[in-house]
């Protein structure tokens, strides 16, 4: 199959030019003016923007948490993505207890066979316990299953938390395997004893949430973190930073030149503690961790990311139905699963509120929803930019369209959407992933199976093109 993409203005994180892209057999094969080649299909992309398909490197589908199953498997939550823009995405495959990292892999392989994506998925694997299941040797050989990145969650516990002797031991691997650490940074101990004080003078409201997790919880996980990578020589990224007390950290690691990165989420810079309020327990809906935050803390998040503190954003889409499961086991805050949607809308947000509102570039909202993510967890070159060899993983996107958020015309499972009722202008006109146009206007145009598993190469790698550039 052969596309020529004609007229486009192409936006990469370092260019901005218009040019014609011709792709074939899901590679980008030459990029120039006025193009005269036959395509067996041609895409007039004159006043839209060409951008390279956005990586979402936080995604939960189809996970058991909280004593209930996100209610998007991998093909709805590809296909909401790909409505979005999205055509990678790293999903964690979480080690269930007991179980090793192999059958944790065997179990998420089988979730991608059996409910197929239409976009290319990858995995990280989420390492919850040491003692009777997973060892450290069998971690070392994931790299080579193409699952570059290790996470841990320092908080939840009694559930997926780790302790510090865990996620010590996990950074010398990922330090000797070429691996990169991902932490969910707060500190659960502490968090833990305040949510058992809250709950026993009866503040179960879902407010009680953000107040149970105070800010300096996550900063000081966030810095522990960053001191014990430091230590071990490992590579670390902070998923979900959702307030300047934790940036800062990061912040003064990244000054120093140590090998940190940040991501926030879209639901940060717009969703704030007060949503937690809605009466009727609607508040349960923003149940997700980190809390939102005090409205003041937003800028400090978009200043974070022109800065680079903070160097992508992601969604952390992990759906669950309300009030069907945000309503389950009683009605305390502290039972409710954790986690909130957004898979579908984030570049929607970012381009409207970030790009148009001029608070960053559109060659920012490039790097930070695509080529940055590609570049820390092993997909770059091949994913992540506009260059001859790279996929054709690529967005059409249509400055102009007006599209208002709604869950009523979302395509993911969830029943609520974070973002309900906001009008953006700029959405996607046409989604292809290597090549294969997987989304044209409101259509739906992949069959499930368009995506594939993607094995990452090791931090700091590229991960060669496909094939080589024919240009
Ligand atoms: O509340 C959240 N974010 N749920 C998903 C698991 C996690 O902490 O990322
Ligand atoms: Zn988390
Ligand atoms: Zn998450």
């Amino acid at each position: 199959m052969s596309v020529l993409i004609k007229g486009g203005r192409i936006i990469t994180a370092a260019d901005d030019y218009l040019g014609d892209i011709f792709v074939e057999n899901g590679s980008i094969s030459l990029i120039g003016e006025s193009l005269d080649i036959s395509a067996e299909r041609t895409i007039d992309a004159t006043g839209k923007y060409v951008l390279p398909g956005a990586i979402d490197p936080h995604t939960h589908l189809e996970m058991f948490f909280g004593g209930t199953t996100t209610c998007d498997d991998f093909t709805s939550g590809t296909t909401a993505a790909a409505f979005g823009g999205t055509t990678t995405l790293i999903d964690f495959c979480i080690q269930a207890p007991g179980t090793t990292f192999a059958q944790a892999l065997e179990a998420y392989h089988e979730k991608i066979e059996r409910c197929k994506p239409v976009i290319d998925v990858g995995f990280h694997i989420a390492v919850t316990d040491l003692h009777t299941g997973g060892t450290l040797e069998d971690l070392a050989k994931l790299p080579d299953e193409g699952v570059t990145s290790y996470k841990l969650f320092m908080a939840y516990k009694g559930a997926v938390m780790v302790d510090d002797e865990t996620l010590f031991k996990v950074m010398q691997v990922a330090n000797d395997t070429g691996g990169l650490v991902m932490v969910h940074a707060e500190n659960g101990d502490a968090i833990d004893v305040i949510v058992k004080a809250a709950v026993a003078e009866g503040k179960t409201d879902p407010i009680w949430h953000a107040r149970t997790r105070p800010m300096e919880t996550e900063a000081e996980a966030t810095n522990r973190a960053i001191q014990l990578a430091r230590v071990a020589g490992a590579p670390l990224y902070v998923v979900h930073v959702s307030c300047q007390p934790s940036v800062e950290p990061i912040a003064l690691a990244r000054e120093k030149g140590w090998r940190v990165w940040g991501e926030t989420c879209t639901q940060y810079l717009f969703v704030d503690d007060t949503a937690l309020e809605k009466p009727n327990w609607e508040g349960a809906k923003y149940i997700y961790t980190p809390p939102p935050r005090p409205k003041d803390q937003q800028e400090h998040l978009w200043k974070a990311l022109v800065t680079d503190a903070l160097s992508a954003v992601s969604t952390d889409h992990c759906p669950f139905n309300w009030p069907e499961q945000k309503g389950i086991n009683g009605r305390e805050f502290q039972v409710v699963p954790n986690g909130g949607p957004g898979i579908e809308n984030r570049l929607h947000m970012l381009h409207h509120f970030g790009v148009s509102e001029g608070r960053i570039t559109l060659n920012r909202l490039v790097e930070l929803t695509s080529t940055n993510i590609a570049k820390l967890f092993g997909l770059y070159p091949r994913k992540g930019t506009i260059a001859p060899g790279s996929d054709a993983d690529l967005v059409v996107w249509d400055p102009d369209k007006k599209h208002t958020i709604s869950a009523a015309t979302h395509h993911t499972n969830v029943n609520y959407n974070l973002f309900e009722g906001t009008e953006v202008v700029g959405a996607p006109e046409i989604v292809l992933v290597r090549g294969q146009v997987i989304v044209e206007g409101d259509r739906l145009m992949a069959e499930p199976g368009a995506g594939q598993f993607v094995k990452r190469a090791r931090f700091g790698q590229e991960l060669k093109p496909a094939r080589g550039a024919v240009v």
